[in-house]
């Protein structure tokens, strides 16, 4: 394979940055010609390809966002955006694409490989809700970001002794909640993998006021629902002063942290040997810190694991 392709797709994640940086210079060190797409799925359609060289990537690796653009394409999901997709890329003589991002984006890869294209997929998403991968580039910084909120959040809280609500993203995923709340030491975590009974919540927040506790936080991720409708609930069932934060989309942006940044780096070199080895299908990911490759298909069956021992935990931690 003498000419390959690289795509970010979907929500944008800190680390995307250091992975097309790794896939471009890794390719190039392999003396292969890498093209870039801007615009995802939907650039691919309409032919946005440029060549990269080693200079097109220098001074990124420490930008969140992505330099090639995000995007989500309507049209790609038929097959004749997909179709269309690539024959962009035969025009250019690519012949493998490395296709950055989250689930929907390797619905993407699985659709191009089925006819034809060999595609790689790299999981990136601050959700960290893929199969086969302990972590996803992005969570980790994502997870800092959401602690520097909570810290802060927790200074106004115990001025005020009050009830802090922090709703975090996470779409139907818990694990930016539950770390979050381990790590920033809140009295409940509410995550779609574990349903929490309402009255436990009360008791506990009622138990630590009655122990002289001024202030308490929970943490919600947002795959259970707004944070503001538990906070109108939380105020009414234990009568404490209470407020709710939406962190919102700045965990999706933000320098990515060094764990993100090697994340990012092993990851998309590892796409790059793989694309050259003549495999197609296949997501890149990490399992008790070894690279590891699976078929997309297996990946996409599978539902990533939440860490019930660290949810438990958690309620330990805050009796
Ligand atoms: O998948 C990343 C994510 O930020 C989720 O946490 C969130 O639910 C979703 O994307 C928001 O999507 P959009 O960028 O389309 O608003």
């Amino acid at each position: 394979m003498k000419k390959i392709g690289v795509l970010t797709s979907g929500g944008d994640a800190p680390g995307m940055n250091a992975a097309i940086r790794a896939v471009v210079r890794k390719a190039i060190y392999h003396n292969m010609e890498i093209f870039g797409i801007k615009n995802g799925f939907q650039g691919l359609i309409e032919g946005n390809i440029k060549k990269m060289e080693l200079g097109s990537v220098g001074d990124i690796i420490q930008r969140g966002g992505t330099l090639l653009r995000s995007a989500r394409s309507a049209e790609f999901k038929t097959d004749a955006g997909q179709q269309k997709g690539i024959d962009q890329l035969k025009k250019h003589g690519i012949e493998g694409l490395i296709i950055i991002g989250g689930d929907g984006s390797f619905r993407g890869a699985q659709k191009l490989t089925e006819k034809g294209f060999p595609c790689i997929g790299v999981p990136a998403t601050i959700d960290n809700d893929i199969a086969g991968t302990d972590f996803t580039i992005g969570f980790d910084t994502a997870l800092n970001t959401i602690i520097e909120a909570i810290d802060k959040i927790r200074d106004t809280a115990t001025s005020h002794e009050r009830t802090y609500i922090i709703e975090v993203m996470g779409r139907d995923a818990g694990d930016l909640a539950l770390w979050a709340g381990l790590s920033g030491g809140a009295e409940s975590i509410l995550i779609p993998e574990k349903q929490e009974d309402f009255e436990d919540i009360v008791d506990r927040l009622k138990r630590g006021h009655e122990r002289g506790k001024k202030h308490s936080i929970i943490v919600v991720a947002e795959g259970v629902g707004s944070g503001f409708d538990y906070g109108e609930r939380i105020q009414e069932a234990t009568d404490l002063e209470t407020r709710v934060t939406v962190l919102g989309y700045i965990q999706r942006g933000g320098s990515p942290t060094a764990s993100d940044r090697v994340l990012a780096s092993r990851l998309g070199a590892k796409a790059v040997d793989l694309i050259l080895a003549g495999e197609a299908g296949r997501m890149v990911g990490i399992q008790q810190n070894s690279l590891v490759d699976q078929k997309i298909l297996d990946v996409l069956s599978k539902e990533h694991q939440t860490n019930i021992d660290m949810y438990n935990l958690s309620k330990e931690l805050s009796i």
